[in-house]
């Protein structure tokens, strides 16, 4: 038995030295002295002693596996320290290699004219309002004063969810959506996707954006309409910008016109922007009809307004000089950067 200890720690002092990691040191620890393992197979076999024997083998079965603990122990600490070691060198951070850059993003030309005309109406008084893309016919045409089969109609074909659902081809649906939950003074601007089947080109895309404008309250004027327009046109393009109202006809107006701004390129005189006309048209307008005034809960006697409807598209291309509008829409960084 003497001897079978002495062939273990031999063995023991091989395997532990040959032991290339902490994990399989552990592995070797568990041979020798795990429960399963080749010291407790000798221990085992003491009852076969005769009882003079078995004390001497005892301390020396102690004996060995002390020495084996500190084997182990020794062993597992030069493993640790160069394990520590390889791993710090395997983390060092080499501040030389180049960086990863992060692009930021960048705001959409739409945004920062939207979020300035949103600033100079805010600035008036006015307040932010919004409807739903989906819209029942009702609002985005029968309770502004377009009845099933109005001409008008035809020159707004959208995209019909059932019959009487469709998505809107304009934002006016928002002005009765407001005057039905809210007696005046009214004051809103009401920005918005709309949509249209029309085919893209320079000028067209299916979907677009308007900005639609609403104030009801007692006594308002034409003058209001006109005022509030050219406050608008200077704030938004500079000081020199004049404004035009000419004559036209909208179901849901009374009289009704459209808007032009004096051309920012050449101030009037006519360029290839304002296609030598000098002025640019830029919005539909007029005084609330007063039927549009009674569908929507408010008495036209005692109360009159003015609207107006904007596009986002015209008023971005404008501002920046933009001729061709599918630029806005393809998400080319090179382009949209510039803004
Ligand atoms: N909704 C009209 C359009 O899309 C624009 C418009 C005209 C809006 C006159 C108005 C308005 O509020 O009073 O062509």
């Amino acid at each position: 038995m003497k001897d079978q200890l002495n062939a273990l720690l031999g063995d023991a002092q091989a395997t532990i030295a040959q032991a290339q990691s902490t994990a399989a040191l552990e592995q070797t620890r568990i041979a020798f002295l795990g429960k399963k393992g080749k010291l407790t197979a000798i221990l085992k076999r003491m009852g076969s002693l005769s009882p003079e024997e078995r004390p001497i083998m005892g301390a020396l079965a102690n004996e060995t596996r002390s020495q084996l603990d500190a084997l182990l122990e020794a062993r597992g600490r030069t493993l640790k320290a160069e394990e520590t070691a390889r791993r710090l060198a395997d983390e060092t951070i080499d501040v030389t290699m180049p960086g990863r850059t992060k692009s930021l993003g960048h705001k959409h030309p739409f945004s920062i004219v939207l979020e300035e005309l949103e600033e100079i109406f805010l600035g008036m008084g006015f307040s932010v309002a919004t409807g739903p893309e989906v819209e029942w016919d009702y609002y985005n045409f029968e309770a502004l004063n377009l009845p099933q089969g109005h001409p008008a109609r035809d020159t707004q074909d959208t995209f019909y969810i059932t019959e009487r659902m469709l998505l809107r081809t304009q934002t006016s649906p928002v002005q009765m959506r407001v005057m039905e939950r809210q007696q005046p003074p009214i004051r809103i601007i009401a920005p918005g996707r709309v949509y249209r089947s029309d085919a893209v080109d320079a000028t067209h895309s299916p979907l677009f954006h308007q900005i639609e404008g609403l104030v009801v309250d007692q006594g308002i004027t034409m003058g209001d309409l006109k005022g509030t327009l050219e406050h608008f046109a200077k704030r938004l393009y500079g000081e020199e910008t004049r404004t035009r109202l000419r004559p036209h006809h909208f179901p849901f107006t009374e009289p009704s016109c459209e808007v032009d701004l004096s051309c920012f390129r050449c101030g009037g005189k006519g360029c290839p922007m304002c296609k030598g006309e000098g002025w640019i048209e830029v919005l539909g307008a007029g005084m609330v009809h007063p039927k549009v005034l009674r569908t929507g809960g408010i008495d036209p006697e005692k109360y009159s307004g003015f609207a107006f409807g904007v596009g986002l598209e015209r008023l971005t291309m404008f501002r920046f000089q933009v001729d061709d509008m599918r630029l806005f829409y393809v998400n080319d960084m090179r382009f949209l950067r510039q803004f």
